[in-house]
């Protein structure tokens, strides 16, 4: 008798103590899981909008800013700047910025919400090198009928002041606009829109 409860009384002991092992065992398995499933501060922060102040900035002049890595431009048009748009339609692969590359509410002539300014990835659409912003109309090395814009030096893509590109080129797509928004006159948020607001 007296050895039944000896055996009974371990029996309750072990299966206590594997209840306890079982559940810190699976405690610890699930924080790495959970936590994992979670973005990290910096991650969040890497994806978030930013704001681009824009009250300082002269026609015909560019400012960068940085978002999800990628730099982003805001270039100030002047009125003659915009005035050529329109005639470099027949040049172009996408005058009518057709392809996906602009939220709707830039999918316009000036591919922007605000005339004067564009907002724009500055990335190459051909192999993703930074093109330069070259203003300069008739700029000695780019030619003659160089009408201002941006240009690859990778391999040689062009592309106008509303960042369309030209025919010809390598690069296949119409620079992208990134989502953006208006906080004031003088201060832009890419990376969010009204439809996130
Ligand atoms: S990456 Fe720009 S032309 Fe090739």
């Amino acid at each position: 008798m007296s050895g039944d409860n000896t055996n009974t009384g371990r029996r309750r002991f072990l299966t206590a103590a594997t209840s306890v092992v079982g559940a810190v065992g699976v405690g610890f398995a699930l924080v790495p899981f959970i936590s994992s499933m979670q973005p990290s501060a910096k991650a969040r922060a890497a994806g978030a909008p930013v704001r681009a102040d824009i009250s300082k900035l002269e026609p015909g002049q560019m400012i960068r800013v940085k978002w999800r890595g990628k730099p982003v431009w805001l270039v100030k048009r002047t009125d003659d700047m915009l005035e050529e748009l329109p005639k470099l339609d027949s040049e172009l692969r996408d005058p009518a910025s057709e392809q996906p590359q602009q939220p709707p509410y830039a999918q316009n002539e000036y591919r922007s919400i605000k005339p004067e300014i564009l907002v724009t990835v500055g990335i190459c659409t051909h192999l993703g090198c930074s093109p330069t912003y070259r203003p300069d109309m008739g700029a000695a090395d780019l030619g003659a009928d160089w009408p201002g814009g941006f240009f690859c030096p990778c391999h040689g893509s062009r592309f106008d002041l509303a960042g369309r590109v030209f025919k010809g080129v390598p690069a296949p797509l119409n620079l992208e606009v990134p989502p953006h928004r208006y906080l004031s006159d003088n201060e832009v948020l890419i990376g969010e829109d009204e439809g996130a607001a």
